[in-house]
C-alpha cells in the first residue's frame, strides 16, 4: 500500500499519539525521532530516547475484515523477527508474545492496540507500535543487562528507512495470512520461539509459578505443563521468564 508518513521529532507516544487524533487516515505511519513516554506491554514502559532507534506506528481503519485481530500480534513478531534477522544475519527468536530477543536479551518490541466497535463487537482500528534497537549505542544502566542493539550486536549501522521498509514488507504479508492461512503464521512463529520445551516461570491467577513450556495453540496461546496439569497462557495477561 502507499503510506501517509509523519516523521516527529519528539512525542510522548507514536501509538498514543494516533489513537489521539482523528481523522487520520488509513495506512498512516508516524515515526517519532525520539520518545519521551514510550509504551510497552502491560503497562511497562519502553525505553525509547536514543534518536539512535527506530520508533514507529502504523494504523489501519480500513478493510478489518481482511484480517483476525487474534493474530495480529503474531503477525507484528514475526515479521520484526524476520526483518531484523535478513538485515543483520543475525539468529533471533520471539520471547511469547512479542517480544525479539538475542543471546538473552531483548533488541526489539511491540505494542499493538486495536478497538472493538461496542455494538458489533468488529474491530474498527488497528494501531500497530513497533520499537526496534537500531544503532541505539547504550542504554540506562537498569537496562545495560537486560536490552541490546543491532549497532551492539553487529558493529555496523544500519539505515533505519530501510529497516522500516523490510518490516512493512514482511506486516503486511503476514497481516493477510492471519486470516488467509493462520496455520502457516504459527507454524513460522514457533520455529523461533524462546523457551519451548525449557523450564519457564510465569504469573497465573497472580501467582508465580513453574511449569515446562510444551507448545503454541492453535490460538497463538502458550501451553504450559505445571504442578502435573496442563494450562493455557493467553497473551496480555501473563509474562514469562527462564525458569
Ligand atoms: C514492549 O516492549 O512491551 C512493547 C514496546 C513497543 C514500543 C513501540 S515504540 C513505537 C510505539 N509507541 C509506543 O509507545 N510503543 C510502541
Amino acid at each position: 500500500p502507499s503510506y501517509h508518513v509523519e516523521v516527529l521529532e519528539e512525542v510522548p507516544s507514536t501509538n498514543t499519539y494516533l489513537k489521539e487524533s482523528d481523522g487520520k487516515k488509513n495506512n498512516t505511519l508516524v515515526f517519532a525521532k525520539k520518545q519521551t513516554k514510550g509504551r510497552g506491554r502491560l503497562g511497562r514502559s519502553f525505553f525509547s530516547e536514543d534518536p539512535g532507534g527506530l520508533y514507529f506506528s502504523l494504523l489501519k481503519i480500513e478493510d478489518l475484515l481482511q484480517y483476525n485481530p487474534a493474530y495480529a500480534t503474531i503477525a507484528c513478531a514475526l515479521s520484526v523477527r524476520d526483518a531484523l534477522s535478513e538485515v543483520s544475519g543475525l539468529s533471533l527468536s520471539i520471547k511469547w508474545v512479542n517480544d525479539i530477543y538475542y543471546e538473552g536479551k531483548k533488541l526489539a518490541g511491540i505494542l499493538t492496540e486495536g478497538t472493538l466497535e461496542m455494538e458489533t463487537g468488529t474491530l474498527s482500528s488497528l494501531i500497530l507500535g513497533i520499537g526496534i534497537n537500531v544503532n541505539t549505542g547504550s542504554f540506562p544502566r537498569e537496562l545495560e543487562d537486560i536490552a541490546t542493539s543491532l549497532f551492539m550486536e553487529t558493529g555496523r549501522t544500519y539505515v533505519r528507512q530501510e529497516v522500516a521498509k523490510s518490516v512493512l514488507s514482511h506486516l503486511e504479508k503476514n497481516l493477510l495470512l492471519t486470516k488467509e492461512n493462520p496455520d502457516a503464521l504459527l507454524a513460522s512463529y514457533k520455529k523461533h520461539l524462546l523457551y519451548l520445551g525449557e523450564e519457564i516461570t510465569f504469573l497465573y491467577e497472580k501467582k508465580p509459578r513453574m511449569g515446562i513450556l510444551k507448545d503454541l495453540t492453535a490460538e497463538g496461546h502458550l501451553l504450559v505443563e505445571s504442578e502435573g496439569s496442563l494450562l493455557t497462557l493467553h497473551s496480555g495477561e501473563i509474562s514469562i521468564r527462564k525458569g
